[in-house]
C-alpha cells in the first residue's frame, strides 16, 4: 500500500502530513481522493453549506499584482466605489435570503479616509442587521484592523497566494510574503477569524510549492481557506500564460480535496474561479470534493463587469437576488442543506 493510502486509512489529522505525504495524495486515483475528502468534510463540517454573499464594494487599487485584472496599471477598468447607503441596502436584502454573513471585498488602498468609511459601514451593518461581517481589503496596518475589529468585524480574508517567497515577490511588486503573514498574525491576535488561501497553478508553481501551500494553511491554523485556479487575464503582464496544470484540470479539484484532508475543520468555500473554468458546474463539484461554503455574488449588477479579477468570471449579467436564488438551488440539487446561524469558525481557541 502506498504511503498516502496508508495515511488515508488512519483517522485523518492534518498533523501527520508532510510535503511528501501531501504530494502522494496527488498520485491516488482521483475518485479515491475526491471520495475521501467528501467523507472528511461530512464528518467534520456536516452537510450544511453556508452562504456568504460577497459585495465587491470598490475596485480602486493601489497595487500592481501581476495576475490581477483590477491592478492599478490596468487603465481599461472603470473605477467605482459603492456608497454607504447602497451597501447597507444590500446587507438588509441579504438577511431576507437566509444569508448570515456579508463579505465586503475591495482593492487595496492606503487611505485613512477609506479606512474610516469602512469602519462606519461595519458598525452600521452590525447595529442595523444581524449579519456577521467578513472584510477582505488587503494588507492594512494593525491599527486599522484593530479599529475595524472594535466596530464589530468578525472575520478577514487575505490570501497568501503562494507560500514560495520568491514567487510571491515576483507576483507582488508592492509587498512581500513576510508582510502578508504579519497581517494574518495581527488579525489572529485581535481575535478576528482568519481566512487565507492561494491560487492553484500560477506560472512557476511546482507540485512541491502546491504541497507547501496546503501545509502553510494548516500551520497558520486557518479558520477559512479559499483556493482557486489561476486564470491569465489579458490586460495583465501574465497575459497568455498557461496555468501550471493546463491539460489536467482535475488537479484543481485534487488540490481542494487534499486541502480538506489536511485541514479537516476549516471552512472551505467553493470559489467562483471554478465556475470560470467549468461553467455552471465547477462550484457544485467542489462542494462534493471537500468544500462546505458558497459565496454568491451580492454586488449590485451594474458594477460587476468592472470587477473582473480574471476573464470569464461568471454571474456578470446577473443581479444579487439572482445569485442568491441560484446558489440555494445548486445546494439543494446536490442533496445538501443551507447552513443556519452565523457559520462561525468551529475551531475553539
Ligand atoms: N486568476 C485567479 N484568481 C485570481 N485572483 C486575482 N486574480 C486572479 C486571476 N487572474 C484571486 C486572488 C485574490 C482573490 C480575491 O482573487 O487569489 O486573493
Ligand atoms: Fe489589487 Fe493586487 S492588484 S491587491
Amino acid at each position: 500500500m502506498s504511503r498516502a493510502a496508508a495515511l488515508l486509512e488512519q483517522v485523518p489529522t492534518g498533523d501527520v502530513f508532510d510535503r511528501a505525504a501531501v504530494r502522494a495524495l496527488f498520485d491516488l486515483p482521483r475518485e479515491t481522493l475526491f471520495a475521501r475528502a467528501d467523507a472528511v468534510r461530512k464528518d467534520n463540517m456536516g452537510d450544511d453549506v453556508f452562504l456568504r454573499g460577497i459585495v465587491e464594494f470598490s475596485n480602486i487599487c493601489a497595487n500592481d499584482c501581476l495576475y490581477c485584472g483590477i491592478r492599478k496599471s490596468n487603465h481599461d477598468v472603470r473605477r467605482y466605489r459603492i456608497d454607504e447607503e447602497e451597501i447597507l441596502e444590500v446587507a438588509r436584502r441579504m438577511e431576507g435570503w437566509q444569508q448570515t454573513t456579508i463579505v465586503l471585498q475591495s482593492g487595496e488602498v492606503a487611505a485613512d479616509k477609506e479606512d474610516e468609511r469602512i469602519e462606519r459601514i461595519i458598525r452600521r451593518i452590525k447595529t442595523e442587521t444581524r449579519l456577521a461581517v467578513t472584510m477582505s481589503a488587503g494588507n492594512r496596518p494593525r491599527d486599522t484592523y484593530a479599529r475595524w475589529r472594535a466596530a464589530g468585524m468578525d472575520r478577514y480574508l487575505l490570501r497568501f497566494e503562494t507560500s514560495d517567497p520568491e514567487l510571491f515577490a515576483f507576483l507582488h511588486p508592492d509587498c512581500d510574503l513576510e508582510e502578508r503573514i504579519r497581517c494574518l498574525q495581527d488579525l489572529r491576535s485581535l481575535g478576528v477569524q482568519v481566512g487565507s488561501g492561494f491560487m492553484i497553478g500560477v506560472p512557476g508553481e511546482t507540485l512541491d510549492i502546491l504541497a507547501d501551500n496546503i501545509l502553510l494553511c494548516r500551520d497558520l491554523d486557518l479558520d477559512m481557506i479559499g483556493i482557486g485556479p489561476f486564470i491569465a487575464h489579458p490586460d495583465t503582464p501574465l497575459v497568455g500564460q498557461p496555468n501550471a496544470y493546463a491539460g489536467d484540470s482535475d488537479m484543481f479539484f485534487a488540490a481542494v480535496s487534499a486541502l480538506r484532508i489536511v485541514n479537516p475543520r476549516a471552512h472551505i468555500p467553493a470559489t467562483t474561479a471554478f465556475d470560470a473554468i467549468f461553467p455552471h458546474a465547477g462550484r457544485d463539484l467542489v462542494l462534493q470534493r471537500g468544500a462546505n461554503v458558497f459565496m454568491p455574488n451580492a454586488t449590485p449588477g451594474r458594477f460587476r463587469k468592472n470587477y473582473m479579477l480574471y476573464p470569464d468570471k461568471p454571474c456578470v449579467d446577473e443581479d444579487d437576488h439572482q445569485c442568491s436564488g441560484c446558489a440555494a438551488a445548486r445546494i439543494w440539487s446536490i442533496g445538501r442543506v443551507i447552513g443556519q446561524g452565523p457559520g462561525h469558525s468551529i475551531k475553539v481557541r
